[in-house]
């Protein structure tokens, strides 16, 4: 079954328009044979000799390497290839599809006049001259239009090539995903379970979204065969248990050497373990985080994979096209390491994402203590989304801010009770099980615990212990670098627990590759990461020393910000943790000491001694004096 079409004719059959017609359709890229003259052709042809079959030679066989490379992904070009030597050394070891776009003379004459293109008579002759018609293949009469050739070509060859990839699940995330990929011209598979109340997602995705290069499942053998080999499947599922149970349906249909992804918020430790499960199947698996929301997938996502090297060689030529791109036009999207490895940065994402999030929310619980109109606050964060301070999420806040239903706005309609998936706290979790401190994005996730959890259930507190704070003068310009400063430091504390994480599990991580990954695509885009993805490219310890600088430089602000909460008692736990956390990292003393007298106390848990090598451990009898 070829996949290679060569559409062929004289100057001004339309070839060209045919060709990126059909390429388009059938999601091939077009070549252009003009494109591929060796030097000596085109400054032969620039100084108007014609070229003989010798000039064509080398353009020929370069042609023919050129449409080998696409033997399996399929190809669209178009070629004079008027004669049938010429079409031989262009078959050379491959199986073309042939059309041959066939017009008389006066008709191409009278339409290259009109494109006004000049082309002397004789010249167009001489090609007619020259012509040998199609042997076999399809010849075509070029007075239709381009849609009905493009649709005979197809009625003719098309043997509806293998799907480049399939995604599994067509939820939001996976369809914005699997139209994203149909844009950048890959063949996409999708399925989905036709259960109880699914029954109609594939078929209504396929209608809403009709596209030849979209090809819609409900039945896994249907699906799989459809995929080119070896397959490649996205997984779209909720995280957990679900994703196990598509893979036991989805395994029997696979073959060895075929590539899953998990591209959705799965637990690094489940991701560790399909990975060794599926090996031993031979299957290559790769747990993937996805960030960008539905927006961000289908306009190009971050996308964090870590897991089998050979699954993500095999997609990375997908991953490459439907990823955002960097400030230097660089796919968001890398191999990032062994094992789980994708999936933890992914939740550690999140974590920061959190912070990030209850940051803002409590400069609104400022601003609302302020003198400030109400209507400002919109213009307020606008003004602040600049430059080193502009993040995608604060971007947000102006419409957040602004948005009205009828005279009220709306954010003073909604029940602050703040939802979450999980992520947030196994970031929580899992430095806490590894003796990390993950204390900024803890206390973001604490914040949208207290909100569910106690919030609604002590009204009685609220009514009688006191009146929110009303007419605090703020100087805004140095909140805004209070903000700063916490910023800073949640991003340092979750980058120090990704790169300690990467060296406790032996992933092998790199950690620039994290941050210019989330340089666009993601929830955490933002000046702030472009900043430090230049400082840890240049060294990782540059992280370390720039943003210790950048606390320094805005401690006093950030001291300013911290009291006004103090003073006016609001309530604003993630600003706290960062001031606590930059204290904790920048204080030449510690009080450990005292935590370790205690320790030996009453355990005999043993004490090390500044005098003394690490490795020798003291105990005291404490209760002599
Ligand atoms: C992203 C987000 C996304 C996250 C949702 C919901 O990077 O696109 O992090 O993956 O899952 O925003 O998260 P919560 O419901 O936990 O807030």
């Amino acid at each position: 079954m070829s996949l290679i079409y060569v559409i062929m004719g004289v100057s001004g059959s339309g070839k060209t328009t045919v060709g990126k017609v059909l390429a388009n359709q059938l999601g091939f890229p077009f070549l252009d044979a003009d494109d591929f003259h060796p030097q000596a052709n085109i400054d032969k042809m620039q100084a108007g000799k014609a070229l003989n079959d010798k000039d064509r030679k080398p353009w020929l066989e370069s042609l023919n390497q050129e449409l080998k490379k696409h033997k399996d992904t399929g190809v669209v070009l178009a070629c004079s290839a008027l004669k049938a030597s010429y079409r031989e050394s262009l078959e050379e070891g491959i199986k073309v599809h042939w059309t041959h776009l066939a017009g008389d003379f006066e008709l191409i004459q009278a339409r290259m006049q009109l494109r006004s293109h000049f082309m002397p008579a004789s010249l167009l002759q001489s090609q007619f001259d020259t012509l040998e018609p199609l042997e076999s293949g399809l010849t075509l009469d070029i007075d239709s239009d381009v849609e009905f050739l493009v649709h005979m070509i197809r009625a003719k060859y098309e043997t509806k090539g293998p799907a480049h990839w399939g995604i599994v699940g067509m939820g939001v995330m996976g369809q914005s995903l699997a139209r994203n990929s149909v844009n950048a011209g890959i063949r996409t598979a999708v399925f989905n379970r036709a259960t109880e109340g699914e029954e109609l997602v594939i078929a209504k995705m396929l209608t809403k979204y009709p596209d030849p290069k979209l090809y819609g499942y409900t039945d896994w053998k249907e699906f799989t065969a459809k995929l080119s080999l070896p397959r490649k499947i996205l997984l779209m599922v909720p995280a957990g248990k679900a994703i196990d149970a598509v893979l036991e349906e989805l395994l029997p249909f696979l073959s060895p050497g075929d590539c899953i992804v998990d591209g959705g918020n799965s637990h690094f430790s489940d991701t560790q373990r399909r990975i060794q499960e599926l090996i031993e199947r031979d299957i290559e698996y790769l747990g993937m985080g996805v960030s960008g929301g539905e927006k961000g997938a289908l306009e190009g996502p971050a996308m964090m994979p870590g897991g089998s090297k050979v699954a993500f060689n095999a997609l990375q030529p997908i991953l490459d096209k439907i990823a955002a791109k960097d400030p230097k036009g660089n796919p968001c999207v890398g191999y990032l390491g062994q094992g789980g490895c994708g999936h933890l940065v992914k939740t550690v994402h999140n974590g920061i994402e959190y912070a990030e999030m209850q940051l803002l929310a409590e400069v609104y619980s400022l601003l609302l203590a302020s003198d400030i109109p109400r209507s400002e606050f919109g213009s307020i964060f606008n003004d602040w989304d600049q430059g080193e301070y502009s993040s995608y999420l604060l971007g947000l806040m102006p419409s957040i801010m602004n948005k009205k239903e009828g005279d009220a706005y709306l954010i003073d309609k909604i029940l602050p009770m703040a939802g979450a998936k999980g992520t947030g706290a196994w970031t929580s979790i899992t430095a806490l099980e590894n003796g990390q401190d993950m204390s900024i994005s803890t206390a973001a996730v604490n914040a949208r615990n207290h909100s569910q959890a106690i919030w609604h259930k002590f009204p009685q507190i609220q009514e009688n212990h006191r009146k929110p704070s009303r007419g605090v003068k703020l100087e805004l310009e140095r909140i805004l670098k209070g903000y700063q400063a916490a910023r800073i430091l949640n991003h340092l504390q979750g980058l120090q627990f990704i790169h300690t994480m990467g060296t406790i599990s032996n992933w092998d991580l790199d950690l620039s590759e994290v941050t210019r990954i989330w340089t666009n695509g993601c929830i955490l885009k933002s000046q702030l990461i472009e900043l430090l993805t230049e400082k840890i490219a240049a060294d990782f310890d540059h992280l370390n020393l720039w943003s210790y600088n950048c606390y320094i430089a805005l401690f006093q602000d950030f001291k300013y910000t911290l009291n006004l909460g103090w003073q006016n008692d609001i309530h604003m736990p993630v600003f706290n943790a960062a001031w606590q956390y930059g204290l904790g990292v920048s204080s030449a003393e510690s009080n450990a000491n005292i935590i370790q007298a205690q320790r030996d106390f009453f355990g005999a848990h043993t004490y090390k001694r500044k005098d003394h090598h690490p490795s020798e451990n003291f105990h005291t009898d404490w209760t002599k004096p």
